[in-house]
């Protein structure tokens, strides 16, 4: 064990969160705390960590960044041929992750991943810089390459077919998926480990469709 990270402690001398601080529902209390993420200077506070199920049973994880957060839900937008998009045709089950350290802060959603529709995908793919555009057709994401030089050969084959100045239509394979989401827990770092931590389910027999519940941390 290596001992600088066995012994590598870091109070959490945050404010703490109470239910009284929490909107009725996890879509505003997301946009509040990015909000927060954002004039904190987070990192990519739009990143999360989304997990899958592999065909072989277990847990897959990756980084994307959320292009859209509504009332629908959480959207990222990613290659349909990719492991992850394979995965989710297959079992449409989502956790995801948002990670705000330096505020101490984590926002878990749980839900089910549905496509969204087309005419968005084309939207949000028309307003990508040109380079993210190319590189979307370019890369046949999760497959293996041959090395480096294939990737740019692809690239290089991409500009060539599309002259500079014209419209690059959004490749078939790539496009949006949206977490419809069932439930999501705050966590909040609080000194000595007693984080503060709050679930939301959803209840359609409350006013705003959520019940909130305290966790133990
Ligand atoms: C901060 C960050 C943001 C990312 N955002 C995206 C994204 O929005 N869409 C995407 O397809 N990949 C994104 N990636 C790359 C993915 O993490 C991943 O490597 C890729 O999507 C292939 O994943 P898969 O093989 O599991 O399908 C991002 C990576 C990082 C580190």
């Amino acid at each position: 064990m290596n001992e600088s990270v066995r012994q590598r402690r870091v109070q959490y001398e945050t404010a703490g969160l109470d239910l009284a601080d929490l909107a009725a529902d996890p879509i505003t209390q997301w946009h509040r705390w990015y909000a927060q993420a954002e004039q904190a200077g987070c990192v990519e506070p739009n990143a999360m960590v989304v997990s899958t199920i592999g065909a072989d049973g277990l847990p897959d994880s990756r980084y994307v960044l959320t292009r859209g957060v509504t009332d629908d839900g959480f959207d990222f937008f990613t290659n349909y041929l990719s492991n992850k998009s394979r995965q989710l045709d297959a079992l449409p089950g989502v956790s995801a992750l948002f990670t705000w350290l330096q505020l101490h802060r984590t926002m878990k959603i749980r839900g089910v991943a549905v496509r969204i529709p087309e005419g968005e995908s084309d939207e949000y793919y028309a307003s990508r810089p040109r380079a993210s555009q190319i590189g979307a057709w370019a890369s046949p994401q999760s497959q293996v390459l041959r090395d480096r030089a294939e990737l740019e050969a692809r690239v290089a084959q991409v500009e060539a077919r599309f002259a500079e100045g014209t419209v690059i239509p959004r490749p078939a394979e790539w496009g949006g998926w949206r977490i419809e989401i069932t439930e999501a827990e705050l966590w909040q770092g609080r000194p000595s480990r007693l984080h503060d931590r709050f679930r939301y389910r959803r209840a359609p027999e409350q006013p705003s469709g959520w019940i909130i519940e305290r966790l133990a941390p």
